[in-house]
């Protein structure tokens, strides 16, 4: 049988670097690899309470398809948080739920993207993003990220070429980057937001990370500070409740919002009903701020302890930062060490990262790089890990 495959699905294959990863998932690995919160913090008892109580008070409702948009009590919601903590001026009316953030940038990619269109983003970048705008047949224009955040003039330089041609869009992730946890500075925030004026650019802001900050100043959202009705606002609770919930939003300008709904609909039609009321209940009755501040003391705990024991045993020669908040940090190896080549070394001493390349769209970029995620492993664990990483370096 030859099945009739399109043309962007032939392109598909199986990066390098995912094969990899199937090795971090044997059970004896201490794996700073995935991007996984700790499970041993999933609020389990709060979710059984909460499901079966929505489920008592409206069967027909919880069980039912709800509109495309999503649930209106949670849309509202979800402003009303975005409001308070973001300082974001949106109206639920913006909102729309889908199911994770991962499936926004999917319907991103299918509202922006035509086949050989350039995509603006980061170097490195979330790799989930990435193989999103890959499917869609993108062709990528790669910003560098420096300690604070997207090199803006850089943009700048990339943009100039588009004058006359459709624009391409900028996927960022601003707030404790996946994967190299950089916050992007007020200043740069500020030149981002002049050049989209200019160059009449669009923005996708993903902002999975920001409400676990644990040390330093909050930075403004690039939603809060759009005064155009530019920034495309993606949200997540995957986060801070459960990704298995698969609770997520997109906040947008309404003919953008139009269109990703248009998208939602031929996708799925809409989220689930059942995890919809859940997660309105959850963070209606203030379940969430408490988790929030719960995860927040234990992976700012684990930071620490991932960051006390590398100053203790990594070589002086390996650089890494110290994210204020999010999952994970950035290694960076003297030139010329292939963290691909440590990986496989690592994992035969059972502990895995993810090799820095992973997260470039240029083959050859980031090889002496790594990403380390803290917020899965035990702090026991994280010890014993970086422990045996230093003796490979
Ligand atoms: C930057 C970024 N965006 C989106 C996602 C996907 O989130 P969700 O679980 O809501 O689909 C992740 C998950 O790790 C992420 O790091």
């Amino acid at each position: 049988m030859r099945p009739p495959y399109a043309r962007r699905v032939t392109k598909m294959k199986a990066s390098e670097i995912r094969e990899l990863l199937k090795l971090t998932k044997k059970p004896d690995i201490i794996s700073f690899a995935g991007g996984l919160p700790d499970p041993a913090a999933f609020p389990y008892k709060e979710v059984d309470m909460i499901s079966t109580q929505v489920i008592e008070e409206n069967y027909v409702k919880t069980l039912q398809y709800g509109t495309t948009e999503g649930f209106n009590r949670l849309r509202r919601q979800l402003a009303k948080r975005m409001k308070q903590k973001l300082k974001c001026n949106v109206s639920a009316d913006e909102i729309i739920v889908t199911s994770g953030a991962q499936q926004a940038i999917d319907l991103v990619s299918k509202v922006f993207i035509d086949e050989g269109d350039t995509v603006l983003v980061e170097k490195p970048g979330y790799l989930g993003a990435l193989s999103s705008f890959k499917l869609f047949q993108a062709k990528f224009f790669g910003i560098p990220l420096d300690e604070q955040g997207l090199k803006t003039e850089k943009l700048e330089e990339g943009l100039k070429k588009y004058k006359k041609a459709k624009r391409p869009f900028l996927y960022t992730v601003p707030t404790f980057q996946n994967p190299s946890g950089i916050t992007m500075s007020l200043e740069r925030r500020k030149h981002l937001m002049e050049i989209a004026s200019e160059y009449d650019l669009v923005i996708v802001e993903d902002n999975p990370y920001s409400e676990l900050r644990y040390s330093g100043k909050e930075v403004p959202t690039l939603k809060s500070m759009d005064t155009e009705g530019r920034v495309v606002y993606l949200g997540t609770l995957s986060k801070v409740f459960a990704p298995g919930m698969r609770l997520g939003w997109a906040a947008a300008p309404e003919g953008i919002r139009k269109k990703l709904v248009l998208a939602k609909q031929a996708t799925d039609l809409c989220t689930s009903s059942l995890i919809q009321y859940t997660s309105y209940k959850y963070m209606k009755d203030g379940h969430m701020v408490r988790q929030i501040k719960k995860i927040k003391a234990l992976y700012k705990s684990k930071r620490d302890t991932m960051l006390d024991t590398m100053d203790e045993y990594f070589p002086k020669s390996i650089k890494y930062n110290r994210p204020e908040g999010g999952m994970f940090l950035w290694l960076e190896f003297p030139k010329g060490i292939d963290s691909r080549v440590l990986f496989k070394k690592a994992i035969k001493k059972k502990v895995a990262f993810v090799p820095g390349s992973a997260f470039y769209v240029t083959e050859g970029e980031g090889a002496n790089t790594a990403r380390l995620n803290f917020s899965f492993a035990s702090e026991e664990q994280i010890k014993e890990g970086i422990k045996r990483l230093s003796t490979l370096l």
